[in-house]
């Protein structure tokens, strides 16, 4: 399957038609345990379901070349994926964040990996000096987030690499935002990709789940699959089953919705009263030619700051009438939301911004319904 193009692949990865029925859509596996043979060997590779179902595999048998990697482990949510990356580090580890990182992997640094005696920094990842000032000997992880979120700040993935590389650590890059229809860190150098498949796989809204995509099938996959199997962050099989059905339309939707992200940003820009747009496929955006080199399109998550202020930003969501005002990305409905107060008390995002995920309407029905809703 390695020659073929990302559309062709997102269609056909880990995709057969089952042999005993012909049905071409996948059957589900619900079972929670599986039978062996009269010398103890498992029937069909599977055990229990918490150790791996036939369901979940086909998953991972898809989302693996679509990456680029050797081998995927999926779990119920993005932040278990991640965080089954940090149990899997000895004591002692030190792991570099992005400053504004997802702010649930912020919060898991702060209040939890402290008591497993993990270390973190947090820096801006656009500038490759600040990681490069940061790692020491004892990090074991520089973790990426590119475009990140709600900033859509870009990190240049390669020169990153490179540091980490340097510094003997791996490097992961949460890829959620982007997801591989647009960019493959895996190709750049990247160790371990990570998901929150609640977004742009699944991609209508309604199933909740995490992946990892490890670029070789090496000791870290093993201690992940092993965290994984004893800690129990497991995916049911019915939402890996919907996440495979979402990944079979990633390719077109994706497309769509970084088109309609870019005339939304574009309206937004002309607009007295927006401050700032942040999207990279602004020419004015300052990682735009990065972006360009990564990326062959930047994706369907934008922000904007109001300039009258956090009030007027409230106001504006309040007055939306097509985006749905709710937090999350990457269905085929648009949301608007108030990000600092998503985030709630701790956030560092500015109280006059409004983060949006572009969905699979016109775009422009949803400038009008933006410009409705700040005038
Ligand atoms: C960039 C990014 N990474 C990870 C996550 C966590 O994913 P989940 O909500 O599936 O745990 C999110 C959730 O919004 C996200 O936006």
């Amino acid at each position: 399957m390695g020659s073929l193009r990302f559309e062709t692949l997102a269609v056909h990865a880990g995709h057969a038609v089952d042999p005993e029925t012909g049905s071409v859509a996948p059957p589900i596996h619900l079972s929670t345990t599986f039978a062996r043979n009269e010398d103890g060997v498992p029937l069909g590779g599977h055990t229990y379901v918490r150790e791996s179902n036939p369901t979940e595999a086909q998953l991972e048998a898809a989302l693996a070349p679509l990456e680029g990697g050797e081998a995927a482990l999926v779990f119920g949510s993005g932040m278990a994926a991640g965080v089954a990356v940090l149990q899997a580090l000895p004591p002692g580890s030190h792991v570099v964040f992005p400053d504004d990182a997802y702010y649930g992997y912020r919060a898991a640094a702060e209040q939890y990996l402290p008591n497993w005696g993990i270390s973190s920094s947090f820096v801006s990842m656009d500038d490759p000096s600040a990681v490069e000032a940061a790692v020491r000997e004892e990090t074991r992880i520089v973790w990426l987030e590119t475009p990140s979120n709600p900033l859509l700040k870009v990190a240049d993935i390669r020169a990153i690499v490179e540091v980490a590389r340097r510094a003997n650590a791996l490097t992961l890059l949460d890829n959620t935002f982007a997801t591989p229809a647009l960019q493959r860190p895996i190709e750049l150098g990247v160790d371990v990709v990570l998901h929150s498949t609640t977004k742009y796989f699944g991609g209508h809204s309604d199933v909740q789940g995490g992946a990892l995509v490890f670029a070789t099938k090496g000791e870290l996959w093993e201690k992940v699959d092993h965290v994984r199997h004893v800690l129990g962050a497991v995916a049911s099989p019915f939402n890996s089953w919907l996440v495979l059905r979402g990944l079979r339309s990633l390719a077109c939707r994706v497309a769509a919705q970084s088109a309609g992200a870019l005339a939304v940003a574009r309206a937004l820009a002309e607009m007295p009263e927006v401050s700032a747009v942040h999207y990279p496929g602004l020419e004015s955006h300052p990682g735009h030619e990065v972006a360009k080199r990564q990326m062959s399109a930047f994706g369907g998550m934008l922000s904007f700051q109001v300039r009258a202020g956090k009030e007027a930003a409230l106001r504006a969501v309040g007055r939306a009438r097509l985006f749905t005002r709710a937090t999350s990305l990457g269905g085929v409905e648009s949301l608007m939301e108030h990000r600092a107060s998503s985030e709630g008390p701790d956030s560092r995002t500015p109280q006059d911004l409004i983060r949006l995920s572009i969905g699979l309407e016109h775009p422009d029905d949803l400038i009008a319904d933006l410009r409705h809703a700040l005038c």
